[in-house]
């Protein structure tokens, strides 16, 4: 290119940047998107696997994450009009200051209808170990997961999935941004569980007060939170099955939560809804325990009040039923043995993944 070529291109890339925004940015740009600005896709913060060595992690999918997909993700997930009375968004259980979870033992859905079970977190699901979602695991990847709130009466409560697309469609500024994130405005239910996943595969927490110790930093952390990994890596075996980079297997185990220990009935059958296997009755999913001291109460059913008393309840051998796991039994308890300070000391460890990466709050606009 000859150097008057050149500058005329400079000049010209020049006009492109800074010239042309400047003249939209008042007339042409809608509250909303300024609102809800494009953004790089972040880094895996410390401690999360940026390499190889785990599944599904951002970059491994066939279709991965785009900023334009988060973009209009992130309106999705927060816009209560997804809900049949529009009181109800995906934040409205997930929110945002409670890792994605809820302060309540279950979740409360359209016409304050209550559900049998608490809302899980999904910080890190992008490197869940295996593809295990719900409590029970009965959904395979996140795109089908986010399918489901939104038809579940007691939840969203629309209709059908036509139904949603059709609500979505009838908002005329939406089209815009499946065009951006897609290639066309069509909307489509899989376009629209796709955009609402990958926002949840960004919400990455990570650099927390262990990993940042874990890193070298000595002062990061507390001698009790060394104390409590040791014991939640050594003699508590803790890590049985809260184990990688999110504390989760993803596996199921029988803890004997919900389970009546007189009449030896149980509330939620668990993981025996997807299998029908005897021995998967009141089976859960593992939970990842990072930022887990915002999301009290724990357990499925919410119905342990703190994390002292979850470790209480390690300590007592879980609760009996013909199904508890032997890694948590009466033996296990045992050999566990553990007291007061060294219950301290694991919650104490426990407190110390609480990280940060994925903060956000509701967008003050949505398209119109
Ligand atoms: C009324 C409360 C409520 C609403 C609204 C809601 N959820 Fe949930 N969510 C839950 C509950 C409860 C569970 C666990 C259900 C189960 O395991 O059977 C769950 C499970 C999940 C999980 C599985 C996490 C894991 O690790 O297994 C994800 C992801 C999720 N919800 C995302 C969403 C999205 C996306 C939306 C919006 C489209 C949404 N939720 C709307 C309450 C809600
Ligand atoms: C046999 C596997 C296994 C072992 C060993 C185990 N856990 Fe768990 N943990 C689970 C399962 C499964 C649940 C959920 C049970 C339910 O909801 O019914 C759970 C729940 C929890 C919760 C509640 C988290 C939430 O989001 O509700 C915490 C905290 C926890 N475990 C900490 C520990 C600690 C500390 C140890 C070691 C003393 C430990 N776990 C040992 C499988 C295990």
């Amino acid at each position: 290119m000859n150097p008057c070529c050149r500058l005329t291109l400079a000049l010209f890339l020049c006009y492109l940047s800074y010239c042309l925004p400047a003249a939209a940015t008042a007339a042409d740009i809608p509250e909303w998107e300024a609102a809800n600005p494009i953004q790089p896709i972040p880094d895996p913060p410390l401690g999360i696997p940026g390499d190889k060595d785990l599944p599904s992690k951002l970059t491994d999918l066939k279709n991965p994450p785009t900023p334009q997909t988060v973009r209009l993700g992130r309106w999705l997930f927060f816009d209560e009009r997804l809900s049949a009375d529009n009181t109800v968004s995906c934040a409205s259980c997930h929110r945002p200051e409670n890792g994605f979870s809820e302060p309540t033992p279950v979740s409360t859905g359209i016409d304050g209808q209550k559900g049998g079970r608490k809302a899980p977190s999904f910080l890190n699901a992008a490197w869940a170990a295996k593809p295990n979602f719900f409590w029970d695991g009965r959904a395979g990847s996140l795109e089908e997961q986010a399918g489901g709130p939104i038809i579940n009466p007691i939840e969203m409560g629309m209709k059908d999935h036509d139904a949603v697309v059709a609500k979505i469609r009838s908002i005329d500024g939406y089209a815009k941004y499946f065009d951006e994130a897609f290639g066309s405005k069509e909307i489509n239910i899989d376009r629209i569980t796709k955009a609402i996943a990958d926002y949840e595969r960004t919400r990455m927490s990570g650099n927390s007060a262990w990993d940042r110790w874990r890193a070298g930093d000595d002062d990061a952390v507390s001698d009790d939170v060394k104390k409590g990994h040791r014991l939640f890596f050594g003699n508590a075996f803790c890590n049985n099955c809260h184990k990688g980079p999110n504390f989760s297997d993803y596996d199921f185990h029988n803890l004997g939560v919900g389970w009546n220990a007189e009449s030896m009935s149980h509330a939620d059958e668990g993981r025996y809804a997807v299998t029908q296997k005897e021995d998967d009755k009141g089976k859960f999913r593992t939970p990842p325990l990072r930022d887990v001291s915002k999301r009290a109460p724990f357990m499925h059913d919410g119905s342990v009040a703190n994390l002292t008393a979850v470790v209480k309840l390690y300590v007592k051998g879980g609760i009996p039923n013909p199904n508890l796991d032997r890694k948590v039994d009466q033996r296990y308890a045992e050999i566990l043995d553990l007291n007061e300070r060294q219950i301290k000391q694991l919650v104490a460890f426990m407190e110390s993944l609480d990280g940060e990466g994925y903060q956000d709050v509701a967008p003050t606009a949505f398209p119109q």
